[in-house]
């Protein structure tokens, strides 16, 4: 009897590992279309793994959320519906918009509220994201498993022989690690022990017998993935974060590998032509990764402890199944002309340290690592920069640990590390660089459009825990000159028609000018309901999902720094 149940006990065990072993299919987001993007944040529950659902936070029911498709020079309306217990905000990485509507941590959306901001996309074709920004809480909405990817078309890519069937040559992998507790809930860890990639566990695909394109985003709180295959097969790098490379990069050699650091994001190329039936793995070879380096650490125990530290292991299995119909079997020559600023108008010299040292007394554990030899201070601004300047930023590292730096509002083209060029696979647009342990890293970038004095785009390391715990740091774009034109230092005044209204919100200025403005509803309690920039006046606004009840509209005039707040009632 013992015999028969430890026999019994011991075929659960085996049944168990191999259901462990198991792959499930990987998930591809769905995609939404312009010009008008629905996204609603809410909990759901998910059955990720065997047992107890977990609980997640999602956009449209899904981790990972819909993929949203932008067209280069296209208007997008954006509409973020927070049906979330907290506040978030949305954050659209990577692209160059008003401040306003840039989704950082002044872009709150209370719960129950609509987020509606609008830009033209002047992106390049490329893969960007969204996440959630809230200061001190990114890395718990992150973890919950808030995020989705942006792609973006435009006409030069559209027009290169490049695979673009999405989810069948043209495949999207969020990576990310989870960890779970004992009743399959998502712990808020910066390392996980499970890879997910778009919020899939063990993954596995079937791609096509030919050219297979790879959106990589590295989503990870904190881990960076040493990317490579298997059997160790070359690939192709075409991306950098901000879009194409001028020509594609070889990644070749005995074990030709790409570092992804948390943020970034990279886009390639593998031939599977003729390769039909068998399979093969996209890998992280992080044993050899440096323990200085996200991902390279080993701890056995404690708040850094992972199995996958310093580790090799298996991101995606893939079946390489029959060709497609018109299938891409060679690899372009050249994709792009990128052309990058030369001259800069100034040069700003940015410190990434530990604290330790720097601050005195030195924070110890959480609040170990500081730009600019302070912690974030929402109400602190760095640096004013004129519109229209061309900058160098130098980024040096004293910290003893690496650091992915990222700056919103503009792409950037990284000039040297330690006096060296980058590697050719880094020599294009980019909004994310991770500067390691004594590096100095050089980019220019030019700080272009929508001269806001009063909202600041954010620039931070990419781990989620430093960002929360303050290694973080904010710029206005202003006009060079902050004269202001005596003709517009009045107030902006307005009126408000209908007023009761039920549907339909009208503005009148007394005097229009040239100003630009932007739109706050808030209700009796301070909340703030709708922020709408920029609004077409003309049209209305729109205040249909509003409760009946008193609310107070502000006007800012964008420009001049003036505000001025109505009440009206919905009926
Ligand atoms: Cu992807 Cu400020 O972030
Ligand atoms: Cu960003
Ligand atoms: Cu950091």
């Amino acid at each position: 009897m013992k015999i028969l149940l430890s026999y019994v006990v011991f075929l659960l065990l085996i049944t168990n590992n191999l259901s462990a072993q198991s792959y499930n299919t990987l998930w591809i987001p769905d995609t939404l279309s312009g010009p008008t993007y629905n996204l609603i944040a809410r909990d759901t529950f998910k059955q990720l793994t065997p047992g107890n659902q977990t609980i997640t936070s999602a956009f449209n029911g899904n981790i990972w959320g819909p993929t949203l498709i932008f067209r280069k020079g296209e208007e997008v309306q954006m509409n973020v519906t927070n049906h979330l217990q907290d506040t978030t905000t949305v954050h659209w990485h990577g692209m160059h918009l008003p401040a306003v509507m840039d989704g950082g941590p002044h872009q709150k959306v209370p719960p129950g509220t609509i987020w509606s901001p609008y830009w033209k996309v002047t992106n390049n074709a490329g893969l960007y994201w969204y996440h959630p920004h809230l200061d001190m809480m990114a890395q718990k909405q992150l973890t919950e498993g808030l995020g989705g990817l942006i792609i973006i078309r435009d006409s030069i890519e559209a027009s290169l022989n490049l695979p673009r069937t999405y989810g069948v040559d043209d495949i999207p992998l969020a990576i990310t690690d989870r960890d779970f507790n004992t009743s399959n809930q998502f712990v808020e860890v910066p390392y996980g022990d499970s890879i997910m990639v778009n919020g899939t566990l063990r993954a596995e695909y079937t791609v096509p017998a030919q050219v297979v394109r790879f959106r990589i985003l590295d989503a990870a709180i904190e881990t960076s993935y040493r990317l490579g295959f298997s059997d160790n097969r070359p690939f192709y790098v075409i991306t950098t974060d901000g879009g194409l490379v001028n020509d594609p990069v070889l990644m070749s050699g005995a074990a030709p590998r790409f570092l992804l650091s948390a943020g970034e994001r990279v886009e390639i190329l593998v031939n599977c032509t003729g390769q039909e039936t068998s399979t093969f793995s996209l890998k992280a070879f992080n044993s050899t990764l440096p323990q200085n380096i996200p991902g390279g650490e080993h701890f056995p125990n404690g708040p850094f402890a992972s199995f996958l530290g310093h580790t090799d292991y298996t991101i995606l299995k893939m079946n390489v199944g029959p060709q497609t119909a018109n299938p891409v079997t060679s690899i372009p020559k050249s994709l792009t002309n990128n052309v990058f600023p030369t001259k800069a108008d100034f040069t700003r010299v940015l410190t990434l340290s530990d604290s330790m040292g720097v601050l005195n007394p030195p924070i110890l554990g959480p609040n170990a690592f500081i730009l600019n030899n302070h912690l974030f201070n929402i109400n602190y601004i760095d640096y004013n920069i004129p519109v229209n300047r061309t900058e160098i930023w130098e980024l040096t590292s004293t910290s003893g640990f690496a650091h992915p730096f990222h700056i919103h509002d503009v792409q950037f083209y990284i000039l040297s590390r330690n006096g060296q060029t980058p590697q050719p696979f880094e020599q294009g647009w980019k909004d994310v660089v991770l500067v390691k342990t004594k590096e100095t890293v050089r980019f220019i970038t030019r700080f272009s459009d929508y001269a806001d004095e009063l909202h600041p785009f954010m620039f931070h390391c990419h781990i989620a825990l430093h960002e929360d715990e303050g290694m973080m740091g904010q710029f206005v774009v202003g006009e060079p000159s902050t004269a202001i034109n005596e003709q517009h230092s009045e107030k902006p005044d307005f009126i408000l028609y209908p007023n009761p209204a039920c549907d339909k919100l009208f503005i009148e200025m007394n005097d229009p000018g040239n100003s630009e403005y932007y739109v706050t509803i808030k209700n009796v309690s301070g909340r703030t309901i709708f922020m709408l920039p920029q609004p077409k006046m003309e049209h209305g606004i729109d205040i249909n999902k509003l409760l009946p009840g008193t609310y107070f509209l502000t006007l800012t005039d964008t420009k001049y720094k003036k505000q001025i707040t109505k009440p009206f009632i919905k009926l």
